[in-house]
């Protein structure tokens, strides 16, 4: 079975459109292949998490029916739309307990405080919040999530991380550049990355986040990445923090290499466990520090920000002002209300540090108790996300369990999703990714959509689905 033969994604709360194939040889979901299914006649993206989206599905999108694929750029024809799409039927059957999913729990969005910041929006600004706006942002809101209320300036606001990511690819790299990322790594970037042509050097990290001696060791072998790209805190897929020591190690390193070091922090205020350590652009002017509304908030708002040093802010306000002029206004200052409210907000952001924190633990606790030594567990400080590994006994890779466990009813994103293909590597690497073995063992399981209950039932299909994988 070839569930990651195609990169691309899907989605399991909310699916719009039907992916390819089903799973051959198992119940489940059939879905016909290469037929719009939406009302727009386009077909639209679905997801299992953020910049995991399957890509257009009509009539000769993905292939040569219509004979017209050499008008495609160099970027329209290799940009996949990533993996596991044929998780998307097997997440909407019914009785599927996802753990699938990179979205943040329904229950705790904060749907009647939205909908008292749009009241309040528009009866106080009137048509304003309805036009448009300057490219870098709204000015309240960037004087908000800055560092302190004074450095607004530095602060460009976008359409979500996601755009973050796509922006800074835009303005630093050229086909060939070199990108170190830690291995495994938030697809989203890889894809940005990918979609400027870059190089992608994965440098190995642990519990404790990209291991920064193994990139010093690929500088050392020769390796010039113009930019290393980390998620510090509870990263996606891993939930593994980044370590004070490699904090300023990575700091040290990008200013003796000169590299930018992209530092993305959407999970950074969802901290359930251990003291906050310092960010790395308090570190380091070689960092950039992005951070977005989507996990605290409401991903469907759209609204993310990155502090930049003023070389790069210009090029990435003109670099966005190509794409999209600005993010929405209404949007923005629906957000800026919200945030300003700090009563409201701490609250807020209690509750999802204590549900988060509990549905974490309840995993951790499952596996160890229900596990029986089956799977290896690194417990995340924070974030959506716990990555379960398959103890190396059992000789099971996460790809081949999958079939098993979307037979019992329970899915997640396989490692290997997250991992870069070595032939992507630039040639100088000084073995900085020598686990790709590990990666394969490992599981993304999202605590974040599940109660303790459903963890617990979770946990009990994955353990009948590695026995029957291992026969
Ligand atoms: C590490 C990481 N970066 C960026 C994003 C994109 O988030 P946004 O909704 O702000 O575009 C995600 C979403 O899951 C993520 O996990």
């Amino acid at each position: 079975m070839a569930l990651l033969g195609e990169r691309r994604h899907a989605d399991d709360e909310r699916t719009d459109e039907a992916g390819a194939s089903g799973h051959p040889g198992a119940p489940g979901p059939r879905v016909p292949t290469g037929r719009a299914t939406t009302a727009d006649g386009l077909g639209r993206a679905a997801r299992i998490g953020p910049g995991e989206q399957v890509g257009p599905s009509w009539p000769g999108a993905q292939g040569g029916a219509s004979g017209l694929t050499e008008l495609l750029s160099r970027t329209g024809r290799e940009a996949t739309s990533s993996v596991i799409r044929d998780l998307l039927d097997w997440t909407r059957r019914p009785d599927m307990l996802s753990l699938a999913g990179g979205i943040p729990a329904a229950e705790l969005l904060p749907v009647e405080r939205v909908g008292q910041a749009v009241e309040r929006v528009l009866a106080d600004r009137g048509p304003a919040a309805l036009q448009y706006g300057p490219t870098d942002g709204e000015a309240e809101l960037r004087a908000l999530v800055a560092p302190t209320p004074d450095r607004g300036d530095e602060v460009v606001i976008t359409t979500g991380s996601q755009q973050s990511l796509d922006l800074l690819a835009r303005v630093l790299l050229d086909p060939g550049d070199v990108v170190a990322v830690e291995s495994p790594s938030y697809l989203g970037a890889l894809s940005a990355f990918r979609a400027a042509g870059a190089r992608l050097l994965p440098v190995a990290g642990d519990v404790g986040g990209l291991d920064t001696d193994r990139l010093e060791a690929a500088l050392a072998a020769g390796a010039r990445p113009k930019a290393v790209y980390v998620v510090p805190e509870f990263a996606n897929p891993t939930g593994a923090t980044l370590t004070a020591a490699r904090r300023r190690h990575l700091a040290a390193l990008a200013e003796r290499h000169r590299f930018v070091i992209i530092e993305d922090d959407p999970y950074g205020a969802l901290r359930f466990a251990g003291p906050p350590l310092a960010p790395l652009a308090d570190l380091t002017p070689m960092a950039v520090r992005l951070g977005t509304a989507s996990k605290t908030l409401a991903p469907g708002l759209r609204v993310g920000w990155a502090l930049l040093p003023e070389w790069l802010r210009g090029p990435v306000v003109r670099a966005k002002q190509a794409v999209d002029l600005h993010t929405s206004t209404l949007d923005q200052l629906v957000v800026a209300d919200v945030l300003a409210d700090a009563v409201f907000l701490n609250d807020h952001l209690d509750r999802l540090r204590a549900v988060y924190g509990r549905r974490a633990r309840a995993l951790g606790a499952a596996l160890a108790r229900l596990g029986g030594g089956r799977f290896t567990v690194d417990p995340p400080a924070g974030g959506m996300f716990l990555c379960a590994g398959l103890a190396p006994a059992l000789g099971l890779t996460a790809d081949a369990l999958l079939p098993a466990a979307l037979d019992a009813g329970v899915a997640f994103v396989p490692g290997s999703a997250f991992l870069v293909d070595p032939a992507e590597a630039p040639a100088a690497t000084g073995g900085a990714d020598t686990d790709r073995c590990d990666g394969e063992r490992r599981l993304r399981l999202c605590f974040a959509t599940l109660d303790e209950d459903g963890l617990a039932e979770a946990v009990e299909r994955l353990v009948a689905a590695v026995d029957r994988a291992v026969g």
